[in-house]
């Protein structure tokens, strides 16, 4: 199996007088493990869609592997497709169902067996050939149905929130599972969730998108530290938010008239002074001062400590809002309360242009 790469040219998507996917350019690689994250009715089944041809873009234009897809069915285009609620057929053996895409193909039937077997043990499913759906646990299921996909030799796997319908660890684990069978295979593998936390472990890259629209398309590292727009920095991540008014700036740096007096950090979007400003800033990044002073520096009002075991969430009252650090747990917090200084450093902060933030 060999991965292509995929193309969105110039690509609009409308249902009527509305507009689901607002002009979009993107380009996944071949043999990428690529995600479009958002959150619900965004538009991200929407370009999975246009990708595998069940519906077709209302202007410009879908390649893969540098040839044009626009007018071509989903059979006939080198993709799979694996959904959310899989169809597995109940009384056919788990091999049988991986082998089912072969018979339509012409393929003989010792062939699809020998290929269905060797897609099991792929997916880690060896010892299980002979059973029937009903046999499996929700994380082996999921694996069959990626094997059946897998047995149409696609150039493109597209899953669309696959995991989504497994517990919390059988989730995780197929986190890792997921990966692994995309670097065995080389396949491009285009997955969609509204779960950050899944996007960020498996893929290369991500497009994160907000209503129609692709906002950021980068690495996990650059997703994380360089977030592009407010909706990109809260909808990936925790990030504390100050807001207000520029007042100066000074090489690469601005400094924001905020609640919490002025408060500096990296002008990200070259705003200029007079500009209505977010200063972004992670919980991880910022601190809770034991009379050290840092760049920004101001007072707080502690609320309450949410433990996580190794780390801890502090919560504490602003003059506007709430602001969150993350520490490790060394019990230094027992005794935490009433007023406090807390901080971070201008190089640690970024500043931008006021805009919408995610609600999640
Ligand atoms: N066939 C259709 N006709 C009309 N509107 C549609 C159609 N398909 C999708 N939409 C609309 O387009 C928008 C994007 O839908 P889409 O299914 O792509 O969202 P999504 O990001 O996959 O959301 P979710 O996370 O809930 O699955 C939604 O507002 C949806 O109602
Ligand atoms: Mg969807």
């Amino acid at each position: 199996m060999r991965g292509k790469d995929v193309r969105l040219e110039d690509v609009v998507m409308r249902f009527g007088s509305f507009t689901a996917v607002q002009q979009t350019n993107l380009t996944i690689e071949a043999g990428e493990f690529f995600s479009i994250l958002g959150p619900s009715g965004c538009g991200k089944t929407t370009i999975l869609r246009m990708v595998s041809g069940f519906i077709d873009p209302s202007e410009g234009r879908v390649l893969i592997g540098g040839e044009q897809m626009n007018g071509l069915g989903p059979a006939k285009r080198p993709t799979a497709l694996i959904f959310q609620n899989l169809a597995l057929f109940p009384l056919m053996t788990n091999w049988e169902n991986v082998a089912f895409g072969l018979e339509a193909r012409g393929v003989a039937k010792a062939k699809r067996r020998d290929r269905a077997y060797e897609l099991m043990a792929l997916v880690g499913l060896q010892g299980h050939e002979e059973k029937t759906p009903n046999e499996l646990s929700g994380g082996q299921k999921q694996r069959v149905a990626i094997a059946r996909a897998l047995a149409v030799e696609p150039a493109v796997l597209l899953l669309d929130e696959p995991l989504s319908a497994l517990d919390l660890k059988l989730r995780q684990y197929m986190r890792a599972e997921l990966k692994e069978i995309q670097r065995k295979t080389g396949v491009t593998f285009i997955f969609i969730t509204h779960d950050q936390g899944e996007a960020l472990t498996m893929s290369d890259r991500i497009a994160v998108m907000k209503a129609g629209v692709v906002e950021q398309v980068d690495t996990v590292d650059n997703l994380y530290a360089h977030p592009r727009t407010p909706f990109v920095a809260t909808f990936v991540g925790e990030n504390n938010v100050l807001e207000g008014k520029i007042s100066d700036l000074q090489d690469g740096y601005a400094v924001v008239e905020t609640q919490q007096g002025a408060i500096r950090g990296i002008n990200q979007d070259k705003a200029t002074v007079g500009d209505k400003a977010m200063v972004f800033v992670r919980p991880e990044r910022t601190k809770l001062l034991n009379g050290a002073a840092l760049d920004n520096t101001f007072d707080v009002d502690f609320e309450r400590r949410d433990l996580e075991g190794a780390f801890v969430n502090l919560f504490f009252k602003t003059n506007t809002g709430s602001i969150i650090v993350h520490e490790a747990n060394l019990g230094q917090h027992k005794e935490l309360e009433g007023r406090a200084k807390i901080g971070f450093n201008a190089s640690d902060a970024i500043v931008m242009r006021s805009g919408e933030l995610s609600d999640e």
